[in-house]
């Protein structure tokens, strides 16, 4: 991990956001509030100007943001998944944190895709990445409005690295909330639709019970 350094005690990452929109645009947005260097993209990067809130923000392509970054959060729709990362390049030593969920459009109404796993089917597309599974568990209204509680709201994550997960529990931390590691990767498929952990809103201690309850 050549491209960070120690600031005032917190690590500040370059960090590439695929899927600027609610959830990405909220979380990369709350990384650089916290002095990350945060590159949000889109397929129109001109229109992501509202985004652009100061000097350690910026906007362009998917594949510059990937290019820019150390971590990229994911946070484009479960079915654009394969454009997205096909339009970023290569992956290969990044760490990639997944806010997808497996859901599909259908007659104008969203279904939860089954037996899938967004987490697991994107660790086997991309076998040199880092993938972690975070941010995927609450709405973009949560993220937005009780970031940096007294009480914080727990961040579940799963996934095969030990640095990457510390490195996601330290930007976990510093977007306003509390992490909550549920083990590997293969964890995931509790914090995605239907999954016991999947849309509650938990402080710590009831989210250590559950995590337990899991094990
Ligand atoms: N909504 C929630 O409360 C919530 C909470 C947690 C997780 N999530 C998950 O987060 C993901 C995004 O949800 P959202 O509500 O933030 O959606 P959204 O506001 O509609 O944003 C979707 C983003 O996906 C991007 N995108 C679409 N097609 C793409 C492609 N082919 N390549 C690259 N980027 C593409 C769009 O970028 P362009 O600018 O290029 O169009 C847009 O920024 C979904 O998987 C969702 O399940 C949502």
């Amino acid at each position: 991990m050549a491209a960070w350094s120690w600031r005032n005690g917190a690590t500040k990452m370059k960090i590439g956001v695929i899927g600027a929109g609610g959830i990405g645009g909220t979380i990369g947005t709350l990384w650089a509030k916290a002095g990350h260097e945060v590159f949000f993209s889109s397929r129109n990067p001109e229109q992501l100007s509202n985004l652009i809130t100061g000097e350690n923000t910026q906007a362009g392509t998917v594949a510059e943001a990937a290019a820019f970054a150390d971590v990229i959060l994911l946070a484009c729709y479960y079915t654009t998944i394969n454009e997205a990362i096909s339009a970023a390049g290569s992956l290969d030593g990044k760490i990639l944190i997944d806010a997808t969920n497996p859901y599909e459009r259908e007659n104008g109404k969203l279904h939860r895709v089954p037996d899938v796993s967004s987490g697991l089917e994107l660790a086997a597309k991309l076998p040199n990445t880092k993938v972690v599974k975070a941010y995927n568990t609450l709405p973009t209204a949560t993220f937005a409005n009780e970031a940096h509680r007294s009480e914080p709201y727990t961040v579940f994550y799963c996934g095969d690295d030990a640095e990457a997960k510390a490195i996601l529990a330290q930007l976990i931390i510093e977007s306003g909330f509390i992490g909550m590691d549920t083990g590997n990767l293969t964890q995931a498929i509790h914090q995605e639709p239907g999954g016991v952990l999947y849309n509650r809103p938990m402080l710590a201690n009831e989210a250590q019970q559950l995590v337990t309850s899991l094990i």
